[in-house]
């Protein structure tokens, strides 16, 4: 990626690990002045601005809380900063199995993926410049019914949506926004989230090989790469769009 990033700031919502952590280390490899990354976990957050040294920033900001999205805000002001950039990113994926979701579980899926998504852009607009660009992390579940995943896969079909309305809605101030569509992807949230072994994580990886057109996972970065794309003056006729990045799975 070339320079195309240069003296620009950045905030990456879930930063700390997986595809943030690639899009963060992209964007400062293309020249970003400061990318804020942000997550729950501070230690997890540490690791991540440590590697990703001079430029990173890491706030302890979780999505779900709008006091939290608040105070990032209040971050960024006092810093004197106005963002070129801004990726909402944060999200988990949990099983759930219909007949047995308790409010708990549900809520927690769309309070991160949906609400979550909706108020980092609501909370930070007055920060970003006019002819900004914002990407959101879907899913191609989003368009699928992957089993024992309706709730996260409900999530990111509401992601996909709010990019489509967000573009109509900020129009005036010309800010673009698209959504990043991953498929299967190597990062954290295999264990973390969907609780998946070394088997699991094999087995899933053997039927890619036969599904995927590519016939694998995708490594972070590669999804990230489009993040950047989408984020960057390339695309600046391309808003509303859903870019998948999937070794081509959802597509045949
Ligand atoms: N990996 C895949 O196969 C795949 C496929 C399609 C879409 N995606 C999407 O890609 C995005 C990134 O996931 P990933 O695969 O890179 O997983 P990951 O490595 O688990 O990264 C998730 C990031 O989000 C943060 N996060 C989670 N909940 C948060 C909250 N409430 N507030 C703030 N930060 C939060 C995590 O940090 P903390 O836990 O410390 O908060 C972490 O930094 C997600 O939206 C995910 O749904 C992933």
């Amino acid at each position: 990626m070339s320079a195309d990033f240069k003296n620009q700031v950045v905030v990456v919502t879930g930063g700390s690990t997986g595809i943030g952590l690639s899009a963060a280390r992209l964007f400062l490899a293309g020249g970003a002045k400061v990318v804020y990354v942000t997550g729950r976990n501070s230690g997890n957050l540490d690791k991540a601005v440590k590697t990703l040294g001079d430029g990173a920033t890491g706030v302890v900001a979780d999505v779900a809380k709008p006091a939290d999205l608040e105070a990032l805000k209040a971050r960024i002001e006092a810093d004197g900063h106005k963002l070129d950039v801004l990726v909402a990113n944060a999200g988990i994926a949990e099983n759930n199995d219909l007949g047995a979701t308790d409010e708990a579980l549900f809520d927690r899926i769309f309070d991160i993926n949906v609400k979550g998504v909706y108020y980092t852009v609501q909370t930070l607009l007055p920060v970003l410049k006019d002819g900004s660009s914002i990407v959101l992390t879907g899913s191609i579940v989003g368009n699928k019914g992957m089993p024992r995943l309706s709730a996260y896969n409900a999530s990111k079909a509401a992601v996909r949506s709010f990019a489509r309305s967000f573009a109509s809605d900020l129009k005036a101030r010309a800010i673009r926004v698209n959504t990043v569509s991953p498929g299967v992807t190597r990062t954290p949230i295999m264990e973390n989230g969907l609780k998946m072994d070394e088997d699991a994580i094999n087995g899933f990886a053997a039927y890619l090989k036969e599904a995927a057109p590519l016939g694998r996972m995708a490594h972070p970065d590669e999804i990230a790469e489009a993040i950047l794309f989408l984020a960057s003056s390339k695309a600046s006729y391309i808003t509303g769009v859903e870019l998948s990045v999937d070794g081509g799975l959802a597509q045949i």
